[in-house]
């Protein structure tokens, strides 16, 4: 009770120093006394990607660890400090997320930190103005690329963030800009085209591997990022084992092509052989007959009759006549 009537006196008063009292008076007087001491809060910063927007900060120097921080915005319309209630007690290291406290996109707004232990509090350190459609960063739609002959196909996926009731995240992009680099020899161009959720890049190289990245441009903001570059072939690329396949395969056709040429020479060789084996024999017959009339010579004549051929044959002929021929 006395202590109540005390502080009652004490916040009434102020920091009387006649105030007389015990010693719980003294301390509040003490605490009282000194003025607003914690080091302020530094680097009070408004960040924004794809219209979230986030609140960092840094402690100043030497402020106690059990200290914690407070966040306020402003709304430049209504010109009164506000405090956001998710993020009244934040500590060091944390980051507020004002993606609801700054929900008009078209308003401009300030954020200021203050740092707080027991009842003692630092002055408050303010951040620039930021103007959530203008100040946002937009990143890249999610995309996948594949193959489709001469051509790629892109599918496209925007974040589905509402911005407004009635305006989401793709309504604030101009065009999808699409950087195509030929992976071979580093060839690239660049293709404007309005958001949709597939787009066709034409007249490709078949079998040819591409890499694209993708940014948008848009109206409200000149403040966007690049996707990481994706890579694919216009149409499956010869693939190393069918290679392998193709050379083998002529490989065992020229070996096949070689030996049937060889057994054709050889067939033509051992053809010709019997020729000049026949052949005398044969004229030697011409001559007997012409000498004797009566003489019979059954194996020779057997051979004129099957070499008869010879005269106009083709190797193959040879080959084949070789074949039922018998000078012995
Ligand atoms: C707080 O602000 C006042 C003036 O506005 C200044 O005199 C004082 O040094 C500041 N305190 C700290 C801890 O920065
Ligand atoms: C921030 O808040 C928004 C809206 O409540 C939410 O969609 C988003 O995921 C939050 N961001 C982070 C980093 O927590």
């Amino acid at each position: 009770m006395e202590l109540w009537i005390l502080l009652l006196l004490h916040f009434h008063l102020g920091n009387a120093p006649w105030i007389e009292g015990g010693e719980e008076a003294e301390r509040l007087n003490l605490t009282i006394l000194v003025p607003p001491s914690l080091p302020s809060p530094s680097n009070v910063l408004i960040s924004s990607f794809n219209m979230e927007h986030t609140l960092s900060f840094l402690p100043g120097a030497l402020t106690p660890s059990d200290a914690h921080f407070t966040v306020q915005i402003l709304r430049s319309r209504k010109n009164l400090w506000r405090t956001v209630g998710v993020c009244a007690e934040l500590k060091a290291g944390q980051t507020c997320n004002l993606t609801k406290a700054l929900k008009d996109p078209y308003d401009d707004y300030k954020a200021r930190v203050q740092a707080v232990a027991l009842n003692r509090t630092s002055n408050w350190t303010v951040s620039g103005w930021f103007q959530p459609l203008t100040d946002t960063v937009l990143g890249p739609p999610a995309f996948s690329v594949s193959g489709c002959g001469n051509c790629l196909m892109l599918q496209l996926r925007a974040p589905t963030q509402t911005v407004l009731p009635k305006l989401q995240l793709q309504d604030l992009y101009g065009d999808v800009v699409f950087h195509v680099r030929r992976t071979r020899d580093d060839s690239q161009f660049r293709l404007h085209q309005p958001y949709k959720e597939e787009i066709v890049i034409p007249h490709l190289q078949p079998g040819v591997e591409y890499c694209v990245t993708v940014t948008v441009t848009s109206f409200t903001t000149t403040h966007t990022v690049s996707s990481k570059p994706q890579c694919a072939f216009t149409s499956p690329p010869p693939p190393r084992h069918s290679l392998y396949i193709i050379s083998s395969l002529l490989g065992a056709f020229c070996a096949v092509a070689f030996i049937l040429v060889g057994l054709v020479m050889y067939g033509s060789r051992l053809s010709f052989k019997l020729l000049k084996y026949c052949l005398p024999k044969s004229l030697l017959y011409v001559f007997f007959q012409g000498q004797h009339r009566s003489g019979a010579l059954p194996d020779l004549s057997r051979c004129v009759s099957a070499s008869q051929p010879h005269d106009r044959g083709s190797s193959g002929r040879l080959r084949n006549t070789s074949k039922g021929l018998d000078c012995r």
